[in-house]
């Protein structure tokens, strides 16, 4: 039987501990999260950000915009919060509706403000291993690994999904720590084959189902990055959790796992950000 990484209980001690480090700083650290039109999913991630800010004593600033807005306009209010000194952090939930040019939206954050890690040039220094801000979900993957002293140096570290928020940054910080990693995606043949060779596999695909007890090797550490629905309308990930369960060393669950933990890792950025901002 696998241990249940237990990513709701993580998150609350990463975010008491970003409460606590606020706690000297002469400006509450603020976050301005941009939300444009009304995607229901994002309205929630939205919503749950913004209780994280409260419950840590952060501020939050809103800003829903209608989906019919510009890109010049959109491009405008985040030059503005780039200048606002109460502004430490500037999250533009994704996706943006269509025809809106996400990347160029976010090249204009700031990358001193960018607490998401999606600037070029944070991915840049990630890579680099020089790291300004760590990506928030794969941040929190290492987090729960290292919480429950997973090692990572020389195990072969298997990531489905290739994705610029989850799949690549993922892939660095495994590298980082000295896994041997294997990207695979939509185009790798006998998906299998390369599953059964992890010692540590993290699926971030978006798929019910896609990861069965067959392509998990015996002790294997499983982390369940997606947040799908399956027929019934129930939450789930990737991997088919009950096969999977008594196969794995360590699994995490869908909800309460790694969800909790990338909201945690952003308020853990945004004190980063303000303690570089208020020179602290
Ligand atoms: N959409 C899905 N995940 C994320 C995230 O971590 N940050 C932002 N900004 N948008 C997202």
């Amino acid at each position: 039987m696998a241990v249940r990484i237990d990513g709701k209980a993580l998150a609350a001690k990463v975010k008491a501990r970003a409460a606590e480090g606020a706690k000297d700083l002469p400006r509450k650290p603020g976050l301005a999260v941009i939300l444009v039109g009304d995607n229901q999913a994002s309205r929630v991630y939205v919503t749950g950000k913004e209780k994280d800010c409260t419950e840590c004593g952060f501020l939050s600033f809103e800003h829903k915009l209608p989906a019919e807005t510009g890109q010049e306009e959109l491009l405008a209010l985040i030059d503005r919060l780039n200048r606002d000194e109460a502004v430490d952090g500037i999250l533009v939930q994704l996706p943006l509706p269509k025809g809106l040019d996400e990347d160029q939206v976010l090249n204009a954050i700031r990358p001193d403000k960018d607490v998401d890690c999606f600037h070029p040039f944070n991915v840049g220094r990630l890579v680099i291993g020089d790291p300004v801000f760590l990506p928030c979900t794969p941040a929190g993957v290492m987090e729960m690994l290292k919480e429950y002293d997973i090692p990572v140096a020389g195990k072969h570290c298997v990531v489905l999904g290739r994705s610029n928020i989850v799949g690549k940054p993922m892939g660095a910080l495994l590298l980082q720590q000295s896994g041997t990693v294997t990207t695979c995606h939509s185009r790798t043949p006998d998906l299998a084959s390369f599953t059964r060779q992890a010692d540590i596999l993290v699926s971030a695909v978006g798929r019910v189902g896609l990861v069965t007890a067959d392509m998990v090797k015996e002790g294997a550490v499983v982390i369940d990055v997606a947040m799908n629905r399956n027929a019934e309308g129930k939450l789930c990930g990737d991997v088919d959790y009950a096969s999977v369960e008594p196969k794995a060393s360590y699994i995490t669950p869908v909800p309460g796992g790694v969800g909790p933990m990338t909201r945690a890792m952003l308020m853990e950025n945004l004190l980063a950000a303000a303690r570089r901002h208020q020179g602290c």
